[in-house]
């Protein structure tokens, strides 16, 4: 039996800006996790049971861009295995689906890793991060990268796509509050509202995308610096021009301003947006009151983690 398992992640700074250029700041989160396992099978076939999203089907049952379907053709075919090996697949993953929290890049990653080395096709990280690439522009049209990027190689990064990925230095380890408004909402829908507004209006939201790059790139020295308490302003003035691109929502709104009475440093929304996921900036000793904040005011399920 061959096993392997990804984390999810954030996004710290810079999304949607990422997808023009601009830089971005994501971490792993890996109290939630997207798990295979892979085994052979003596019946013919390759049976996939993802009990998580209700799947239980053989492969060819599954249309051609079935995003757990394409990672298995895709990659028999790059590696030129033939005929298909019979396999059980089991997929389980803790990470909430549409969440902003990377549901689905980390069940690629983690299909690709452990399906590669099942049939000895071996693949370094840069390889299954381009791999996952590929795959994540089948299902969600003009991807920045970064999503893949943070989810392979599990370290936070500073990212700007195509340019650069740096693991970014901590100097003080610092606490996040992540809440799930629990509202499911698809990453390629915001993109491509927000491409939209861009389409209408180049000139605004080069400029907007600008001043995010700036709040990314003072998040990165203020972070490697360790100073903390600046780190929280950097966020709202991120999450106000999340709000510009009308990527955030009213139950998002809400969690941000309960974080931020409850005593965050400073609190925004996260990846994709309309719902998913919220963070919050806190003094370790404040998480555990600023998640119940969270939850009164509607977060379905908060996570702690700490970024170091
Ligand atoms: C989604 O986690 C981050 C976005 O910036 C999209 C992307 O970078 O591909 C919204």
């Amino acid at each position: 039996m061959t096993t392997a398992s990804a984390p999810g992640k954030i996004i710290l700074f810079g999304e949607h800006a990422v997808v023009y250029g601009r830089p971005a700041l994501a971490v792993p989160v890996t109290q939630v996790h997207a798990d295979v396992e892979i085994a052979d099978r003596d019946a013919s076939g390759i049976w996939i049971d993802a009990p998580d999203v209700n799947l239980h089907a053989e492969l060819n049952t599954l249309p051609s861009d079935h995003p757990i379907a394409a990672v298995i053709h895709n990659l028999f075919f790059l590696s030129r295995v033939s005929p298909f090996p019979n396999l059980d697949i089991q997929i389980s993953s803790t990470i909430p689906v549409a969440a902003g929290l990377g549901s689905g890049t980390a069940v690629t990653v983690a299909l690709t890793r452990a399906l590669s080395t099942h049939i000895n096709y071996s693949m370094t990280d840069e390889q299954i991060n381009a791999f996952t690439y590929e795959i994540e522009k089948l299902h969600h049209g003009t991807p920045s990268g970064i999503d893949n990027t943070v989810v392979t190689y599990a370290r936070p990064v500073y990212f700007i796509k195509e340019q650069l990925i740096e693991t970014f230095k901590v100097g003080e380890p610092f606490t996040i509050v992540i809440a799930d408004t629990g509202i499911s909402a698809p990453t390629k829908e915001s993109v491509s509202d927000v491409r939209k507004l861009w389409e209408a209006d180049k000139a605004r939201w080069e400029n907007v995308f600008d001043e995010v790059a700036d709040i990314s790139f003072a998040a990165r020295h203020v972070i490697r610096e360790g100073w903390i308490k600046m780190l929280g302003a950097l966020m709202d003035e991120n999450h106000a021009y999340l709000q510009q691109m009308t990527v955030s929502s009213p139950e998002l709104d809400k969690l941000v301003m309960a974080a931020r009475q409850a005593g965050a440093l400073g609190a925004k929304m996260s990846g994709g947006g309309r719902g998913g996921n919220m963070i919050a900036l806190v003094e370790k000793e404040n998480a555990a009151t600023v998640a119940e904040a969270l939850i009164s005011a509607g977060a379905t399920r908060t996570i702690i983690t700490q970024v170091s």
